[in-house]
């Protein structure tokens, strides 16, 4: 890579992200229980081959030199999250030696002078909660709001950046609705329900971080897209757009940054009675302040009403994600376009983020919210050459690209102000378990072994040069 001539703003942090459940381990160690996501692992057929997170990347034990193979990239800043059921395991009291393993791995990023970045919930909901209803019951989110605060009892010190939660689209409407994701429930109502007390969760926990400490910084991390109408002209087309849009995007934004969720959105639901988990007060709560926006973004989608509009539709049907349980995106149809595509299938559509984060300025934070990308990553088949090398230049430019989106965003006056690449290391990529890397550094599940990828060492020199 030549020196490049587009500078990243002073104060933008480079880092990475993983999540609890998808690289610690020690799934039955120091005291931890079941989340939803072991108990999923364990139906036949949730999860290709079976795959569970009990080793992973064995990072519980590995924490330390993971840290350093970060300081050796030049990282700024490490997301990470803790397990619920490992700080309370079956959600019950505090279990000192869960969040003793959190406090070392801060101490041990903040000595190698990587800031950490905390978010408390990336889908591992303890399984005894689960049991009492899960997200589909409200009390749900008053007991996340006490694991927060028992969070911040012991890192509260030396955390300041702290995300609530990761990506609730997924945790409601995948989990509760599509039964793609733990825990593998198929209950319109029920995910409905989550979503709400998700956004409930993430403002009573706001609310309680911010009375103990009104310097920290506080948000959420959103998948957000950008859905674009086939055929812009086509009202049916137009429509499905929206109903996509409203689904991944305004039903999580509204309540978060308007105190409302949409009526076109409340129109959608109706019939199945969503206005009855909305109580007095509820969106006030949801509304909290906040100081940072999390966009997690992977990919855009053209959607129509239509089956087939466009002869670039060549996936099967069968190898395109079913990415809708939402119950008002019944009639869309998703279709391909000339883009390349990873090895999810999903299409590389780096320009999506540059309108999506100029979208989200416009229409939510404006300039009170620092705007973040929380994750951008892609998996690839990669191949191991003889001498152990892994020349993965798809993903090199894929980091690249899309840097250059966040960059062409300030350009149009949006700041934004660090980017996570998704993920430090290949890990368990639940439903498709060990099959999906995304890691910039492969993880040899037999030796546990680590070794940089190509991409890992492009990364490290835009980091050490902080241009493109
Ligand atoms: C979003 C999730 O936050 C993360 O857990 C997942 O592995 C990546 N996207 C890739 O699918």
């Amino acid at each position: 890579m030549d020196a490049g001539t587009r500078a990243f703003p002073k104060d933008f942090l480079f880092g990475v992200a993983t999540a609890a459940y998808q690289i610690e381990g020690a799934a039955h160690e120091g005291g931890r229980t079941d989340s939803i996501w072991d108990a999923f692992a364990r139906v036949p057929g949730a999860v290709v081959d079976g795959h569970n997170g009990d080793v992973a990347c064995d990072h519980y034990h590995r924490y330390e030199s993971d840290v350093q193979l970060m300081a050796d990239l030049g990282l700024q800043t490490y997301r990470f999250s803790t397990s619920w059921s490992r700080v309370q395991p079956d959600g019950g009291p505090v279990n000192a030696e869960g969040l003793d393993f959190y406090s070392r791995l801060v101490d041990q990023l903040l000595e190698k002078n990587i800031k950490p970045w905390l978010t408390l919930y990336h889908w591992d909901l303890p399984q005894a909660l689960e049991e009492k209803g899960g997200w589909a019951n409200r009390d749900t989110a008053y007991r996340f709001a006490e694991y927060a605060a028992n969070v911040h009892d012991v890192l509260g010190d030396r955390v300041d950046a702290w995300t609530t939660l990761n990506e609730p689209w997924c945790s409601s409407f995948l989990s509760y609705i599509g039964g793609e994701h733990a825990p593998g429930r198929q209950e319109p109502e029920a995910g409905l329900a989550a979503g709400h007390h998700l956004l409930l969760a993430h403002g009573l926990a706001v609310q309680e971080l911010r009375s103990r400490n009104p310097e920290l910084q506080l948000g959420i991390t959103l998948n957000l897209t950008v859905a674009d109408p086939a055929d812009p002209t086509d009202a049916g087309d137009l429509d499905a757009a929206r109903r996509i849009d409203g689904q991944f995007n305004r039903f999580f934004l509204d309540p978060i940054f308007r105190g409302s969720y949409p009526d076109d959105l409340l129109a959608d639901v109706a019939h199945l009675g969503f206005d009855k988990y909305v109580l007095p007060g509820d969106l006030e709560i949801t509304s909290a302040p906040i100081d940072a926006l999390g966009v997690n973004y992977y990919h855009g989608e053209l959607v129509s009403a239509q089956p087939s509009v466009r002869e670039a539709s060549t996936a099967a049907p069968s190898e395109r994600p079913k990415r809708s349980p939402f119950p008002a995106a019944e009639g869309v149809y998703w279709h391909a376009r000339d883009l390349p595509t990873t090895a999810m299938g999903w299409e590389v559509q780096p320009e999506g983020l540059t309108r999506l984060l100029n979208r989200v300025k416009a229409e939510y934070t404006g300039t009170a919210v620092k705007l973040y990308v929380t994750e951008n990553g892609a998996a690839y088949n990669d191949t191991v050459e003889d001498d152990g090398s892994v020349h993965d230049s798809e993903r090199a430019a894929f980091l690249e690209q899309h840097l250059g989106a966040i960059l062409d965003a300030i350009d149009d006056g949006t700041d934004v102000y660090g980017y996570f690449y998704w993920s430090l290391m290949d890990n368990y990529e639940w439903a498709w378990g060990y099959h999906k890397r995304f890691g910039i550094v492969r993880v040899d599940y037999e030796t546990q072994e680590r070794t940089l990828k190509d991409s890992a060492i492009h990364y490290r020199k835009i980091i050490a040069r902080r241009t493109l």
